[in-house]
């Protein structure tokens, strides 16, 4: 599995020339007694964020098989705006793996930027009957351009 290079460094941007799958901003109701955010929460978020570019490589339903490794490097803030961006880093018969990295806008006015999560997670393409599904041919995909 090729995992994309990993970047700590401190910047004001986000990743040039990504789009992120999601963008959300967590409120109260998903913060702890010491206003951070769940973790919990975020990896809900981090689980349906990978999902997306999975589901197009699968042309269809998936099911989440694995969460192979999670890091919550800093925590995030109710407030502050969170992008999450997700590329499929490996393809297998049915699986389809994925590496989402969660970038936190805190105080946006002064565009500071965090980046607060990474994770690698793993989907399998499921048919109707809920069982694995061999994954469709690449070209066979007309969007298949679009992560
Ligand atoms: C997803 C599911 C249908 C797969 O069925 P399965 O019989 O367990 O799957 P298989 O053993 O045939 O493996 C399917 C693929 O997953 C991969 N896989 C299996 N275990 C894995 C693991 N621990 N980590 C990463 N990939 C794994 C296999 O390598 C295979 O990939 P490939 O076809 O590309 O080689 C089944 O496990 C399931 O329904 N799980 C619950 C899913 C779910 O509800 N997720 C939401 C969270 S509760």
């Amino acid at each position: 599995m090729t995992t994309p290079e990993k970047d700590d460094t401190p910047s004001n941007r986000l990743p040039e020339g990504k789009i992120p799958q999601l963008r959300v901003m967590p409120g109260a109701p998903d913060a702890n007694i010491y206003g951070d955010v769940f973790g919990g929460w975020i990896m809900a978020q981090v689980d349906i964020a990978g999902s997306l570019p999975a589901t197009r490589r699968a042309n269809g339903r998936v099911a989440t098989i694995a969460v192979n490794s999670f890091l919550f490097k800093n925590p995030v803030f109710v407030g502050d705006l969170l992008s999450f961006y997700a590329d499929i880093v490996k393809v297998g018969n049915t699986s389809v793996t994925v590496y989402v990295e969660v970038y936190a806008e805190r105080n946006r006015l002064q565009s500071n930027i965090v980046k607060v999560t990474e994770a690698t997670l793993t989907y399998v393409a499921t048919g109707p009957d809920r069982k694995p599904r061999q994954l469709p041919p690449l070209e066979s995909l007309i969007h298949h351009q679009q992560q």
